[in-house]
């Protein structure tokens, strides 16, 4: 198929756009040029790269007729966060393609009720980005149903793997939080640690995008969480960190308001919006009709993570080095 990803250049599209180029697909990416896959791979010299910048074009309203222009039998769009750049470019394609694959988030969930949450339970987000999403995915799923778009969307965890800082130990972005780990010194813990995170490895999630690309039939009208088999407890994940580095695990649990006083007000922003969600997702409807299976649980993509901000960013300067 002649495969259009929009926005392929980052996280998910480093692995991603090699995947789809290994299976055979004809390649376009659209970015605006700024940055380069995390990795190289020869599947690149093969892929049509556009630079085109997707907010300044749906501004003039040519973003949707560029994309159809292409001529996709598939359109994979990595970078849609409002409701409106969703309905511009379905506008554009609706009878165009044969299938249409949006990347969306766990956070279209607000605080689990029953866990692992299941894709069918009712959607009640908190905070802007999820609330936009699952208006997205309202929007997306009655189109597919209605009015036969043929539309599936994939809902990643958090997306870690080596190249970037998104890790998400004690709930936010702090990269340090490693490196305490790593030599043994306390680490400090929100709450009694219970409160969960859910990864996913980026290749991964590509999987999961090649995997509803072959599995057209049961994928379209449905939405599909991507994470790994199991979440994480806030003090489980640390005392399993601190058992890759070799060290014993120095924990300390405080009360929420103690917490957030020893660190920034952004930090504190942060965890709180990880801890107020605590993600705990199923991956059942995915591995019963993509064929999923995630190649890594939660702890293995975050220690990938670290090992490459370790060789090539030297976090651990005079801590142990990982077993
Ligand atoms: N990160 C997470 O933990 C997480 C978790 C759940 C869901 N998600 C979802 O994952 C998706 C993002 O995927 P990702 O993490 O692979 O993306 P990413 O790493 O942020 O990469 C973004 C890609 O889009 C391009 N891009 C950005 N702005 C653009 C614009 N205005 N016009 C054209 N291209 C543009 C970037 O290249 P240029 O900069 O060169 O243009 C790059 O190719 C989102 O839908 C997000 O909601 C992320």
């Amino acid at each position: 198929m002649r495969v259009v990803i929009i926005g392929g250049t980052g996280h998910v599209g480093t692995y991603l756009v090699p995947r789809l180029a290994d299976a055979g697909h004809e390649v376009v990416c659209l970015s605006r040029g700024q940055r380069e896959p995390y990795q190289p791979h020869a599947a690149w010299k093969w892929v049509k790269q556009i630079q085109v910048d997707r907010e300044a074009e749906e501004k003039t309203g040519v973003f949707g007729a560029r994309v159809r222009d292409l001529a996709p039998d598939a359109v994979i769009d990595m970078i849609c966060f409002t409701p409106e750049s969703t309905r511009h470019l379905v506008e554009a394609l609706r009878g165009r393609v044969q299938h249409f694959l949006h990347c969306g988030t766990i956070w279209v969930h607000g605080p689990s009720v029953e866990v692992p949450t299941t894709e069918e339970q009712p959607r009640r987000p908190f905070g802007e980005y999820g609330i936009k999403k699952a208006a997205i995915e309202a929007y997306l799923l009655d189109e597919a149903r209605r009015g036969g778009f043929p539309v599936t969307i994939l809902h990643p965890g958090h997306i870690v793997g080596p190249g970037w800082h998104r890790l998400k130990q004690g709930g936010n972005f702090i990269p340090q939080v490693f490196a305490q780990l790593a030599r043994g010194e306390e680490l400090a813990l929100p709450n009694l640690g219970l409160e969960t995170v859910h990864h996913v490895h980026a290749d991964d999630v590509a999987q999961a995008f090649i995997q509803a690309l072959a599995n057209w039939s049961g994928a379209v009208g449905e939405s599909f969480h991507v994470v790994s088999r199991a979440a994480l407890t806030l003090r489980g994940y640390a005392e399993l960190m601190a058992v890759w580095f070799g060290q014993p695990a120095r924990l300390r649990l405080m009360p929420w308001e103690e917490w957030r006083a020893t660190v920034s007000e952004a930090e504190a922003v942060a965890t709180w919006d990880h801890i107020a969600h605590s993600p705990n997702c199923s991956i059942a409807k995915a591995e019963r009709i993509l064929d999923y299976g995630p190649r890594y649980s939660s702890l293995q993509a975050v220690a990938e993570a670290v090992r490459w901000m370790i060789e090539q960013e030297g976090l651990l300067e005079t801590s142990s080095k990982p077993q």
